[in-house]
């Protein structure tokens, strides 16, 4: 076991490493709090960290003359029935497991709690993870099998994610069926590489990205577990994603069984709406990456074929399957994961060394390090990607207000409940814009598409202005 070390030694260190100001305030700290901040410093990577900024600060673009598109799969492509197939035995023979990535922060929509505890649906407000939850059951009834659920949270809302799962009961589901972990934290360094104090006793520290779940997933020993219990595909989807279909069997057949697929992994994409929209797109530079739209050169962003069409269109919707053998690749070494820092420079609080005050500041002072999981990407070989439709399974919920936000995601959600209900032959009525005049929300556990709907809602009509949830 290992105890924490003296405060003689933290200093050493420290010193060594050129952080000794985050012993400042020893001598007005009682003993408990002293503690705390030993504690704190012993899991900080000091001795790493100026080689994590540095790395972060070079982290190369591609040129613009090095980057092609990318050729996805269609849905509709000739042989989906076939790959479909593939994917439910997968399902079936329980070789695929569902993975949750939520321990963001949330900031941009500001809720009280875990983003995954927002309501989220359009007339029952369920909260986003009931609708996860209720779509691996529907899964799990459909293909008569379990299938475990991996949820990572972070330390800032792993308690709270915890309780509200159990207030409510694990969702019907058998609790050992779901497992909650926490992701890695990094500290948050002043733009002169100093690891800030959000407390005279304690380090500002932040989720190492979601990225990071590939390491979390390894160090919680989810991995251990899922070999031993024969899983071999993890689908992996974001908290803030209502209409995401978390077990895609088009999907998972393709990422094991298409010819270009090594099966280690896969990715969604939607196509971009417009050459200004802010999303990261796929491209091949030459390996398969996402390129962030403030990395993505204008010509590039913005060209466009002799069709009119959008060259670099493959917009990344966060939605992937891995293989579970992949990440067990990618996660050995010796700092937990190969994939790359990011920086992005943030405004946080802290306690000036000097005056002792705590400050918010009004400009950002901060610099955040955090990894992506599509850089896992460049390490695969022979990833796909699939293109899917944007209604059907994109309804993002990031900002309070606008774009992407609840009242947009809502739309989306009644726009693709609204086509279900059509395909499977129930009149809806419509606005004269074609938008539809009524507000329906349609459980995971009624139907996992319009074929479940045929029969229950034969002979039964939509009134308009109605609110109906089914
Ligand atoms: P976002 O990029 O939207 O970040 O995360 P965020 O922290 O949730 O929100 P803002 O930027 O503060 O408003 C995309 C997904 O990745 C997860 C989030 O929970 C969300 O599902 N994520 C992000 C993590 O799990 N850990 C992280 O460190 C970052």
């Amino acid at each position: 076991m290992r105890t924490t070390p003296s405060v003689a030694e933290t200093k050493q260190r420290l010193e060594r490493t050129g952080q000794q100001h985050l012993l400042t305030f020893w001598d007005s700290l009682d003993e408990a709090r002293r503690e705390a901040l030993l504690e704190s410093i012993v899991h900080l990577p000091l001795e790493h960290l100026s080689s994590m900024l540095s790395q972060a600060a070079s982290l190369a673009r591609p040129a613009a003359a090095d980057i092609r598109p990318v050729r996805p799969y269609l849905r509709n492509m000739a042989e989906a029935s076939k790959f479909r197939a593939i994917g439910d035995d997968l399902v079936k023979r329980g070789k695929v497991a569902a993975f949750i990535v939520a321990g963001g922060q949330g900031t941009r929509l500001g809720w009280r709690g875990p983003k995954g505890t927002y309501p989220a649906t359009p007339v029952a407000g369920k909260p986003l993870f009931r609708v996860f939850a209720e779509q691996i059951m529907a899964a799990e009834r459909a293909y008569g099998v379990r299938i475990p659920w991996f949820v990572m949270t972070s330390e800032a809302n792993h308690h709270e994610t915890e309780r509200f799962f159990d207030d409510n009961r694990w969702f019907g589901r058998p609790r050992g069926d779901t497992m909650l972990f926490a992701q890695g934290m990094v500290p948050s360094v002043s733009l002169d590489g100093q690891v800030l104090l959000e407390q005279a006793w304690q380090p500002a520290l932040n989720p190492d990205g979601h990225g990071g779940s590939l390491k979390a997933l390894r160090q919680a020993g989810a991995i251990d577990h899922m070999q031993a219990s024969g899983i071999e595909h993890l689908c992996y989807f974001q908290v803030d994603n209502p209409n995401v279909h978390v077990i895609d069997p088009l999907f998972l057949g393709l990422h094991v069984a298409a010819p270009d697929s090594s099966a280690e992994m896969s990715s969604k994409s939607v196509l971009k709406r417009d050459v200004t929209e802010k999303v990261g797109v796929f491209v091949k530079a030459p390996r398969l990456t996402v390129l962030e739209y403030s990395d993505a050169p204008k010509e590039i962003a913005e060209a466009r074929d002799a069709s009119g069409e959008i060259v670099y269109g493959e917009g990344s919707i966060a939605i992937h399957v891995i293989g579970v053998e992949f990440i067990r690749k990618l996660t050995d070494h010796p700092l937990g994961s190969v994939l790359p820092w990011h920086r992005a420079i943030k405004k946080v609080p802290f306690v000036d060394p000097i005056t002792g005050q705590r400050t918010d500041p009004t400009e950002p002072n901060a610099i955040k390090l955090e990894s992506f999981v599509f850089d896992a990407l460049h390490e695969a070989e022979s990833p796909i990607v699939l293109r899917t439709d944007r209604v059907e399974e994109f309804a993002p919920i990031k900002n309070a207000t606008g774009e992407d936000s609840p009242s947009t995601s809502k739309a989306i959600q009644v726009e693709r409940a609204a086509r279900w209900l059509k395909e499977a032959g129930i009149a809806v009525p419509c606005h004269a814009n074609g938008q539809p005049d009524c507000i329906v929300e349609i459980s995971p556990l009624t139907a996992r598409g319009p074929e479940d709907l045929r029969r229950m809602m034969h002979g039964k009509s939509i009134t308009a202005g109605s609110e109906v949830l089914l």
